[in-house]
């Protein structure tokens, strides 16, 4: 592992334990960031176990540790079922996801995550994806950027924000976090820097597809998993949330037919309530505050 921070690893033991590691046992890390959710499998892994970790950010891959037993994937999550198969996986023992970006991306300027650092507005997870911040708020329908800050960023005043984007947007280019928090301050209600997070996070979520992402994911991930298997997923905002919660309960994305039969249950809920971070773990690292942490096992 590197030296340098990268990343303070998320309710560690808790999503770590979520997955009642078998030795022999097949792991997925979705998202492997820093790699301390894929430290803590590793330590309890035996010879033969394996872990498979995906990140569609190449930055990520610095931390690597040197152990044949990691097999790395440098792509979206999204297509966990497909790698799965190409490394010759049939089905896994329990997965983990630590949705997001990390401190490093968050932190680091070129890539435009963060109001308090300026920089491109980019907001890539993967540089090789084509669609960028600054691409969204130049192209995209005044209905489509009102819809994007209602969905994503739960912007109080979405509408006018979308009118003033594509007014402002005609006279300059917005192409970079100053830009964007300049014309921000001309229209934002209550608290600025809230304000704008909030803004910065719906472009965020828009950029990288994130709720798509997700959405694939859950569904591989129930039909991948051995009967038994863990699911373990750390969210940091209340639209994911709900969305594992869904899922979980369900066991599947489809509208269910009142005509139809109910389906079988896929997945069992562990703990009915999400489970967060201690007020110790929250004083030592502010960013962990928004966390939810649900777990299910697969039926
Ligand atoms: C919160 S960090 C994970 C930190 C990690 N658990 C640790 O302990 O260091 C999230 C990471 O997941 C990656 N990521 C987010 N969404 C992804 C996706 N759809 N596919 C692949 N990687 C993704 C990000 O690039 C980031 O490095």
């Amino acid at each position: 592992m590197t030296t340098h921070f990268y990343h303070k690893t998320v309710l560690l033991k808790e999503a770590t334990d979520a997955l009642m590691v078998k030795k022999e046992g097949i792991y997925v890390d979705a998202t492997f960031g820093g790699g301390g959710h894929s430290k803590a499998i590793l330590e309890q892994l035996g010879e033969n176990g394996r872990l498979i970790a995906f990140d569609q950010d190449a930055d990520a891959w610095r931390n690597k540790p040197d152990d044949s037993r990691l097999i790395p994937v440098k792509e979206n999550f999204r297509y966990l079922n497909r790698f799965l198969k190409l490394h010759g996986f049939k089905s896994i023992d329990g997965i983990i996801a630590d949705l997001g970006v990390s401190s490093f991306q968050f932190d680091t300027a070129e890539r435009g995550f963060s109001i308090r650092t300026d920089g491109p507005l980019d907001m890539k997870m993967d540089k090789r994806a084509g669609l960028n911040a600054a691409i969204i708020l130049k192209t995209y329908t005044e209905a489509q950027l009102h819809q994007l800050f209602e969905l994503y960023g739960e912007v109080r005043n979405s509408r006018q924000l979308a009118r003033h984007i594509v007014a402002m947007r005609k006279s300059m280019d917005i192409n970079t976090t100053e830009a964007l928090k300049a014309i921000l301050a001309q229209i934002l209600i209550g608290n600025p820097n809230k304000y704008m997070a909030q803004v910065f996070q719906a472009l965020r979520i828009e950029v990288n597809d994130e709720m798509g992402a997700l959405k694939e994911l859950l569904a591989q991930a129930a039909i991948s998993l051995n009967s038994g298997g863990r699911l373990s997923v750390i969210s940091f905002h209340s639209l994911e949330d709900r969305l594992v919660k869904q899922f979980i309960k369900k066991g599947r994305w489809d509208e269910p037919n009142i005509m139809e039969e109910p389906k079988e249950l896929v997945l069992k809920p562990i703990n009915a309530k999400p489970i967060e971070p201690s007020a110790e773990e929250v004083k030592e690292n502010p960013r962990a505050r928004s966390a939810h942490l649900r777990i299910a096992e697969k039926i």
